[in-house]
């Protein structure tokens, strides 16, 4: 599978998973609402045996790693199976990680100099981190001037919710919406799946109504 062909959904999760036992059933609540994509992030001990874990049980998801700062990361991402990786910010030794592994990598930006850079470094689907603090939509309509031509792709993260992310959907230019809305660590905590699905099913009817590019 291609880059595009995980982004298909417009749509990626931003898990963190606590408790790994949590990994399956999480997904699974993703997927009865419409949405295989999900980010794990590494900011918890479990996130690799979690990613490794819904690989196995889930083939349908696709999975990806979050929160990649270190080489060790995206090596350990790798190594449990992640098909993508997300870094929130642009590290050159993250990167060479991510291209000697020939292992697609989402880094993130938020500045015009950031884009050129990830540019150079031969990334073309790039994570606006964090969108809603640094302007949002009008920020990324903005940088879409200079860039828009470099067929450079975005995904929006930070802050966004069902009701922002028609907006962003509707940009040429963005490849997907990141969002942790549908499945917050509280709610993942407290096993709510039944919601989990709900609101992964609301995002999915927002996505559906507006038109693909
Ligand atoms: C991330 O790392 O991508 C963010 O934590 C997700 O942003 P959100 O929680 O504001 O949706």
């Amino acid at each position: 599978m291609n880059v595009e062909s995980f982004l298909k959904q417009r749509l990626v999760c931003v898990a963190v998973i606590d408790k790994v036992d949590d990994a399956v059933p999480l997904a699974q609540a993703l997927i009865a609402g419409g949405l295989n994509c999900i980010e794990v992030t590494f900011r918890t001990a479990g996130a690799a045996e979690s990613i490794a874990r819904i690989r196995k049980a889930l083939p349908a998801a696709v999975v990806g790693a979050g929160t990649l700062l270190t080489a060790e990361n995206v090596k350990a991402a790798v190594d449990a199976g992640a098909q993508f990786g997300v870094s929130p910010g642009l590290s050159e030794a993250v990167s060479q990680a991510a291209h000697e592994k020939k292992f697609p990598l989402f880094p993130g930006v938020i500045t015009p100099t950031e884009i050129m850079t990830a540019l150079e470094l031969g990334w073309k689907h790039l994570k606006f981190f964090p969108s809603e603090t640094f302007g949002g939509v009008n920020a990324l309509k903005a940088l879409i001037g200079p860039f828009g031509h470099t067929g450079v792709k975005f995904i929006p993260t930070g802050g966004i919710t069902a009701a922002t992310l028609p907006n962003y959907i509707a940009i040429p230019q963005v490849a997907a919406v990141g969002g942790s809305w549908m499945a917050e660590r509280k709610l993942v905590a407290e096993k709510d799946w039944a919601k989990i699905t709900a609101l992964t099913s609301e995002a999915m009817k927002v996505i559906a109504a507006v038109p693909t590019k």
